[in-house]
């Protein structure tokens, strides 16, 4: 992909500071942009801004599931000319719904719906009016199915994927320029895992064959830039044919199969 020409063009990425917030960084230094990363504490972008000397990294440290902080950021961000949003900070809630966190369960509703809704309208806004820019929501190949013993993080994402393919859709009915895609990852190895869920469930994901997540963050985001017709994305074959399976099979070999995949973990 041709680099970006524009110098002080500027992509934003929420949940920056490690996992596939960080992956997507570098590879949109890689590709020209200069970078506002956000995530509660973002020390670890200097390694960033001392690798990329010609490019800027701002570290903004703020809780998004505040959603006060989603208003302070998109504020702050008009002193920049962005042209990318990436809203990829989230995490999940593992258990039976009966025993699972509320406060955590409203934590993450906090930050995977509202903030992620929040920033969705106000640079979709923002980039109408120049008819120009690009953003990405991280939905999860969770978003294809309810899923026993995850529910609400599923249904975050079910969320996530619903509300960026109909915005998507209205924007090329009215022949914007401006896009919101959404990305669908299948597992990756990041800290995910064991924010949320427990210790035994981060050691079995640990035990799988997955995308590394660099690799995904580049396909992804090529896939992304690239598309002027694509809702969403799905990476990889395994996640292609989950994704077929959701369809076709009946609901309730699908449900059962998540149900026991699930419960695996405790
Ligand atoms: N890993 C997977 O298997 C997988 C699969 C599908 C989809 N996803 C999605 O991919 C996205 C990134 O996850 P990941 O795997 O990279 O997880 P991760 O390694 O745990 O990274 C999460 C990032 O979000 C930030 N974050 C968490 N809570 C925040 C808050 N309240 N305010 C601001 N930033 C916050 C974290 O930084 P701080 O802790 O410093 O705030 C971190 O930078 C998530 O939306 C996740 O649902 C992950």
């Amino acid at each position: 992909m041709k680099k970006n020409q524009n110098k002080q063009a500027y992509a934003i990425v929420t949940g920056a500071s490690k996992g596939l917030g960080y992956a997507y960084c570098e590879e949109l230094l890689k590709l020209g942009y200069n970078i506002i990363g956000v995530a509660r504490d973002t020390s670890s972008l200097k390694e960033l801004q001392d690798k990329y000397l010609d490019l800027k990294v701002e570290s903004w440290d703020l809780d998004l599931s505040d959603i006060k902080n989603s208003y302070k950021l998109f504020e702050k961000s008009k002193d920049f000319d962005i042209e990318i949003v990436i809203n990829n900070a989230g995490y999940g809630v593992w258990g039976f719904f009966e025993e699972s966190d509320l406060e955590q369960e409203l934590n993450m509703i906090d930050l995977n719906i509202k903030t992620l809704h929040i920033l969705t309208k106000l640079f979709v806004q923002e980039f109408q009016k120049k008819n120009r820019g690009r953003i990405f929501n991280i939905g999860s190949m969770a978003a294809f199915t309810p899923a026993p013993v995850f529910s609400s993080y599923y249904a975050s994402k079910a969320y996530v994927w619903s509300l960026g393919v109909a915005i998507n859709t209205e924007l090329k009915k009215t022949k914007s320029k401006v896009r919101v895609i959404t990305l669908c990852p299948g597992p990756l190895k990041t800290e995910f895992w064991n924010r949320s869920s427990n210790q035994k469930e981060a050691k079995y994901k640990s035990t799988i064959k997955v995308m590394k997540t660099s690799t995904y963050a580049k396909k992804s985001l090529l896939a992304g830039l690239k598309t002027k017709r694509k809702n969403y994305i799905i990476t990889g074959r395994s996640n292609k044919m989950a994704k077929s399976l959701t369809k076709w099979a009946p609901q309730s070999i699908v449900l059962n199969s998540v149900y026991n995949y699930q419960r695996k973990r405790k």
